[in-house]
């Protein structure tokens, strides 16, 4: 990485602004629709404020905790994300590499541009992150390959029936270039993402072929009787869904927007966290993304009953930046904030973070 050391996520996102051809920072970074969710979920956890506890007696605030069973050396996993090749020739094995020198889980996405087993191989504690395929087949598989593969947990997504409507891709006709594939799914007939589609993004065009629009509850139940891995749900707000998922049998919930690329309009995930964490009262982790850039932010989100979260693009932005130097950048300025906050906040580890209360504030800004 050039020039000075990035001292917070909002310099290495300049770094990767800098240095990304202007279609792929579009992608990176942008939402859908008018990006009004996008944005909201930074404006709603800037509103959630801090009741910082004081005269705790300890010394070293603790962020070690375990997520899904992982060990996690902060309460933060890597948000499963496609295509990480497009930033950096070594793509998603640089980001699996900083995950595992930071001791936090990976999630490698159905969509990686490396073979999951490669990946796997890395090192890192890995999770699966599953879009179901039109193909149950191929879903099986896919399945089979990441228990093979010594993944740890499986993670469906179940906010994509359709691609986003994404504005920045739309009017950039993005596809992929040659080099970068689907790994994962190149052998069977779930299609490419490369062809120019008329008025279109090549990537919503390649989702609408490969992905299962019509899932539902049943489907998830039979994945449940498929495996033994730990099961996670992600992309759910509302509390009914949370508390089904529960009784389907998951392990965890990820409450989640897509970081705002999905429904535009729907609700920042960390105003939807607290009522999740009531309905599912203890049965299942709650996890939460969309958003967070910070160590406050994951302390905001413990505050209101998340056990973790995870990071999505702040990792992209480093992998652009600098490869597996700069996520590590990332991956260690979050700890290094976390600790902080905590230590502030008078919290000794995550269990005292989620006791911490808080109050909404008027958008400062
Ligand atoms: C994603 N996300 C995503 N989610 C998923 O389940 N499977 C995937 O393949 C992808 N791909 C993907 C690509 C890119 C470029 C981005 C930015 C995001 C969503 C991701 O897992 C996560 O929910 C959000 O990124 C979290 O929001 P923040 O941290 O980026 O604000
Ligand atoms: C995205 C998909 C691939 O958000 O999940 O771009």
């Amino acid at each position: 990485m050039t020039g000075d050391a990035p001292l917070s996520v909002a310099d290495v996102t300049r770094l990767a602004e800098d240095r990304l051809p202007k279609e792929l920072w579009d992608y990176v970074s942008g939402g859908s629709g008018a990006e009004t969710t996008l944005a909201a979920n930074r404006a709603a956890l800037d509103t959630v404020a801090v009741l910082p506890r004081v005269l705790g007696g300890f010394a070293d605030a603790s962020p070690a905790t375990r997520l899904l069973g992982t060990d996690a050396s902060l309460p933060l996993a890597v948000a499963p994300m496609a295509y990480q090749r497009l930033l950096h020739p070594d793509g998603e094995l640089a980001v699996a590499e900083a995950a595992e020198i930071a001791g936090v889980p990976y999630v490698v996405s159905t969509l990686s541009s490396v073979r999951l087993e490669e990946i796997a191989k890395v090192g890192a504690a890995t999770w699966f992150q599953l879009y179901w395929l039109r193909s149950r087949p191929l879903v099986e598989d896919l399945v089979a390959r990441a228990e093979e593969a010594g993944c740890r947990a499986l993670m469906v997504t179940v906010d994509v029936p359709i691609m986003g409507r994404r504005l920045r891709d739309l009017r950039n006709s993005f596809v992929l270039p040659d080099e970068v594939v689907a790994a994962n799914l190149e052998e069977g007939s779930a299609g490419r993402a490369h062809e120019l589609v008329d008025g279109g993004s090549a990537i919503a065009a390649h989702t609408a072929e490969a992905f299962a629009p019509n899932l539902g509850w049943a489907d998830l139940e039979w994945l449940r009787t498929r495996t033994r891995l730990p099961l996670v749900v992600k992309g759910v707000l509302d509390p009914r869904d949370a508390a089904r998922a529960v009784e389907s049998g998951v392990d965890a919930v990820v409450v989640s927007n897509h970081g705002g690329r999905q429904l535009d309009g729907a609700a920042p995930s960390i105003d939807a966290l607290p009522a999740v964490v009531d309905a599912v009262g203890g049965r299942c982790e709650v996890l939460l993304d969309s958003g967070i850039r910070s160590g406050t932010d994951i302390l905001r989100a413990l505050a209101l009953g998340a056990r973790g979260v995870l990071v999505g693009r702040p990792v992209l932005y480093g992998l652009a930046a600098g490869g597996v130097r700069g996520v590590g950048q990332v991956l260690s300025l979050l700890a290094t904030e976390l600790r902080d906050a905590m230590t502030l906040a008078g919290c000794a580890d995550v269990a005292a973070a989620r006791t911490v209360s808080t109050v909404r504030t008027v958008r400062a800004r």
